[in-house]
């Protein structure tokens, strides 16, 4: 602890003594607790917050009744607050062969969650479902994909908010101004150049891991020398198809780091605007995205199911896939896991996916989903994030590679 004093406003002071109630105080303890491990001098409203632990198979049945407690205790959220994926399509769970008793526990789990005024959105990628900060915005989000997009590409702030942490935030409409709400933290410590094109969404993933690796909770500053790179245009739009390869490259750098803010130069938002490069930077430069390729990639031969949408599908990553298997049989299991919201938007490409044999999973995601019980034992995915995260969370064993190499595999059944 440090010996910095917090300082409170009355109506923090109040929330903190128990006058506006007991769920009110105990998100509000939860909030001043971190912020005076990390030496915050106060409080800053949030504008929004992101909730992660939703699956029931991370929760289980002590995570549900903390949940429903701190509901019955009258917690209700003051911000805006969006879901993360959950452990299963809450339409389609039959069909896709999920435990119906996991089921029924995940929908009270996001039971209690509606009853605290959240929006079952149940995705990483809220800014794609309209939870979109502002540039300069505070806000509080879990979900290190999301929390990498919201300060990297947006340019709002956050800290890497755990499930519980961000659930106080919610309910107290505060978070603590220390880690990435401040300037002097937003600074790049690493310079990284980047010699080879980064045309694919595999490409930025491999280029995350590589960085990831070395930098662990830095901040990375980009510099794409290869102009055959699929780089977004200034202020494009999250859904824009050229920013798809960002958010993947922030989800495998929180992933296989701990990274939750990145720069590129002349394209992310706090780059263009001023010098955010430290003079003692490190440097580090990446020629070749081979290594990544190769330390995530495994053995398997056989490919039982083929995973798109890690961090969750974009239209046009929705849209490129159907085009792909559009006229195939697919061999192996394919899933495009999306926001329900993002698959109401394409549902010519959703048909043309289904009509293939592959399916459009909403509200959930492999890594979260109780895949070993339905069968499930290897895994193709042309996301780093969900390649390094699938052997030990899953059992599966994986293969990682190119979009056009998955739906290849998904097609045949093998990985050639
Ligand atoms: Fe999202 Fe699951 Fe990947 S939460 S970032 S799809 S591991």
């Amino acid at each position: 602890m440090n010996e910095v004093p917090l300082c409170l406003t009355p109506e923090e002071r109040a929330m903190l003594a128990g006058e506006m109630g007991v769920a009110l105080r105990r998100a509000v303890e939860i909030v001043v607790a971190l912020g005076k491990i990390y030496g915050a001098h106060h409080l800053i409203e949030v504008k929004s917050v992101q909730v992660a632990g939703v699956s029931y198979k991370n929760l289980g049945e002590a995570g549900l009744e903390f949940l429903r407690r701190w509901a019955a205790q009258g917690a209700r959220v003051r911000v805006p607050t969006t879901l993360n994926p959950a452990g299963v399509d809450v339409e389609k769970w039959r069909e896709l062969g999920f435990p119906a008793d996991f089921a029924h526990r995940q929908q009270e789990v996001i039971a209690a969650y509606v009853a605290m005024g959240i929006a079952p959105t149940c995705t990483c990628t809220p800014y794609l479902v309209g939870n979109l900060p502002s540039y300069g915005d505070h806000v509080a989000w879990a979900e290190s994909s999301a929390v990498s997009f919201a300060n990297s590409v947006l340019g709002a702030r956050t800290n890497r908010e755990g499930g519980p942490s961000a659930l106080a935030s919610a309910i107290c409409g505060r978070t603590a101004a220390y880690g990435l709400h401040l300037d002097e933290n937003r600074l790049a410590n690493y310079r990284v150049d980047v010699h080879c094109p980064l045309r694919t969404i595999s490409d930025w993933s491999a280029l995350g891991y590589l960085v990831g690796r070395q930098v662990h909770n830095g901040v990375p500053y980009f510099v794409i020398h290869d102009d055959r790179s699929l780089l977004p245009a200034p202020n494009a739009m999250p859904d824009d198809p050229s920013v798809d390869g960002l958010k993947s490259l922030g989800a495998a750098m929180a992933a296989v780091g701990a990274v939750g803010l990145y720069h590129i130069a002349g394209i992310t938002p706090e780059a263009r605007q001023s010098d955010v490069l430290r003079s003692d930077a490190h440097r580090i430069v990446v020629d070749d995205l081979a290594p990544g390729y190769a330390a995530l990639d495994g053995d398997p031969e056989r490919v039982d199911l083929v995973s798109i949408g890690c961090p969750h599908a974009s239209p046009a990553e929705i849209r490129q896939v159907a085009s792909m298997v559009a006229g195939r049989r697919l061999r192996a299991a394919l899933w495009v896991t999306t926001a329900r919201q993002t698959k109401d938007m394409v549902p010519e490409a959703v048909k043309a996916i289904q009509a293939a044999g592959g399916h459009v999973v909403a509200d959930t995601c492999l890594v979260v989903a109780p895949v070993a019980q339905m069968g499930f034992r290897s895994l193709a995915t042309n996301s780093a994030k969900m390649a390094f995260y699938a052997p030990s969370h899953s059992r599966l064993r994986v293969r990682f590679g190119s979009l056009e190499k998955c739906i290849a595999a998904a097609t045949s059944g093998h990985w050639d």
